[in-house]
C-alpha cells in the first residue's frame, strides 16, 4: 500500500497546505492528519475531531485516517460516527478486493472455524459469494497442514507450497476470502432496550462500590432480542481475524463493531453511573474458543479502569456447569508494572507460579449464557477450566468491554 504522507512539517506549514487549493487532496489529507495528531497531543479533542474529519474528507484512501477518526469519535462517545469510520476502514483493509496481503493463519483451529462458519452460513440459507470455492480451498490447505508435525507458523514453506498447488479458482477464493469480511451480519440498534430493564441497577452498583476489590456478577444482562442478535452477529460474521493458540479474537477496530454493541456500551454507562461514570469506552472485543483445549487465556490484567465480561454461548454447550467461566483474583497488578508485565508476562503462561507469588484468593464465576461479570480491570484474572461440546454452535464466546484508563505510576 502506498504511503501518501510526507512533505508535512510544522503546524503552520500544515495549515497553509490545508488552506491551499493548489495542493493535492492527498497532501491536504496528510496535513490534516498531522494537525490531528498535534491537537490530540495537546489534549484538544475538539480540534482533533475536526482535523480527523478533514483528513478523511480530503483523502479517503488511507485506512489509518479512518482509524484515527474512529478513535477520536470513540473517546468523545460519538459511537455512530465511530461505526461509520470503521466501516470505511474495514472496506479498505478487509474488503474482498482490499490490497492488504492475505494474513496467514497460524493455527489449525482457525481453518476449522472458518470452514465450519461458512457451512453454518450455508445451512442457514445465507448466500455468500464464492463460499463453495473458499470452503474447498480451506479444506485442501487444512488437510495439507494437518500432516505437518507441530504446524504452528502459517508462514512456513508448507503453507506457501500449498498455495501454489491450489487450482487458480481456489487460489483466488483464498486471496479474496481468507480473513476478509466476506459476510457481516447486521446487528442494528434496537428500538427498545438492549440491557434487561428488570435488572436492579442500584443493587449492582452497591455491590461493585461496596466490596474491595471491586467486582460483581449478575445474570440476564441482555434482553432476549439483544442476546439473539449479538449471538447471531458473532456466529455469522467473518470477522475472526486474530488466531491465538486456543481461541480466535475479534476487536472493535478490526471488525467487531455494530450499532447494537454501541447501544450496550451506552446503556451500561447510563444505567450504572457509579461504576462507569466519567470513564470513556476504551475498547471492546470478543473471543471464540476451540473445544479442543481445556484452557483459555492465562493470568493477566487489562489496561483499563473497569472490565465487563459476558458470555453468549448457551448453557447446554458447557459440559461442566460449575466451571467454564472466569476466575478473578483478589490481587491487583502492581501500578508500576507495564503492559508486557501485567498482560503478557510470565504469569500469563504459568498460573501455578502466579498463585505461588500472589496467592489464590479469588472469586470464580461459572459460565452461563448472558451472565455478566464486572470487575476492576487491574485485578488479575484468567479463564477457568473449560470443557465445551464440539460443534460450531457450541463454541464458547465471551464479549469484553473495557472502560476508562488504568491507574499507573
Ligand atoms: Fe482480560
Amino acid at each position: 500500500m502506498r504511503d501518501y504522507s510526507g512533505a508535512v512539517t510544522d503546524d503552520e506549514t500544515n495549515v497553509q497546505t490545508l488552506d491551499s487549493s493548489e495542493t493535492s487532496p492527498a497532501l491536504r489529507g496528510a496535513a490534516a492528519d498531522a494537525l490531528f495528531h498535534a491537537a490530540e497531543q495537546r489534549g484538544d479533542m475538539t480540534s482533533a475531531l475536526r482535523m480527523a474529519r478533514r483528513a478523511v474528507s480530503e483523502f479517503s484512501l488511507l485506512p489509518r485516517y479512518w482509524h484515527n477518526l474512529a478513535a477520536i469519535s470513540r473517546e468523545l462517545w460519538h459511537l455512530d460516527e465511530m461505526h461509520e469510520a470503521l466501516i470505511r476502514k474495514d472496506a479498505l483493509t478487509r474488503g474482498r478486493n482490499a490490497d492488504t496481503p492475505v494474513q496467514v493463519p497460524k493455527y489449525l483451529h482457525k481453518y476449522e472455524h472458518d470452514i465450519e462458519q461458512l457451512m453454518h452460513l450455508q445451512e442457514e440459507g445465507v448466500v455468500v459469494e464464492g463460499s463453495q470455492e473458499l470452503i474447498a480451498a480451506l479444506q485442501t490447505v487444512h488437510q495439507g497442514l494437518s500432516s505437518v508435525p507441530h504446524y504452528q507458523d502459517g508462514a512456513t514453506l508448507e503453507w506457501q507450497r500449498l498455495q501454489r498447488v491450489l487450482s487458480p479458482v481456489h487460489r483466488k477464493a483464498m486471496a479474496h476470502g481468507l480473513n476478509r469480511a466476506v459476510y457481516v451480519e447486521a446487528a442494528p440498534r434496537l428500538a427498545g432496550r438492549a440491557l434487561n430493564p428488570q435488572l436492579d441497577f442500584a443493587a449492582i452498583e452497591r455491590e461493585y462500590v461496596g466490596v474491595s476489590p471491586s467486582m460483581t456478577s449478575f445474570d440476564t444482562l441482555l434482553t432476549p432480542e439483544a442476546l439473539h442478535s449479538l449471538r447471531r452477529f458473532c456466529l455469522r460474521s467473518t470477522i475472526w481475524y486474530e488466531d491465538k493458540v486456543r481461541y480466535l479474537g475479534s476487536y472493535h477496530w478490526d471488525g467487531f463493531h455494530a450499532p447494537l454493541l454501541h447501544q450496550i456500551a451506552s446503556e451500561l454507562s447510563e444505567k450504572l453511573p457509579r461504576i462507569f461514570g466519567g470513564h470513556e469506552l476504551s475498547t471492546f472485543w470478543a473471543y471464540k474458543y476451540s473445544a479442543d483445549f481445556d484452557a483459555g487465556i492465562g493470568v493477566h490484567a487489562d489496561t483499563a479502569a473497569v472490565n465487563v465480561n459476558f458470555w453468549l454461548s448457551e448453557d447446554a454447550s458447557n459440559l461442566n456447569p460449575d466451571s467454564g467461566g472466569l476466575v478473578v483474583f483478589k490481587r491487583e497488578a502492581p501500578a508500576s508494572w507495564n503492559f508486557e508485565q501485567f498482560n503478557q508476562g510470565e504469569f500469563s503462561r504459568n498460573t501455578t507460579r502466579f498463585i505461588e507469588v500472589f496467592g489464590n484468593e479469588n472469586r470464580t464465576f461459572a459460565h452461563r449464557q448472558n451472565r455478566c461479570v464486572i470487575f476492576n480491570s487491574n485485578l488479575f484474572h484468567t479463564t477457568d477450566v473449560i470443557r465445551f461440546k464440539q460443534g460450531y454452535k457450541h463454541k464458547r464466546i465471551n464479549v469484553t468491554f473495557l472502560f476508562g484508563k488504568r491507574k499507573s505510576k
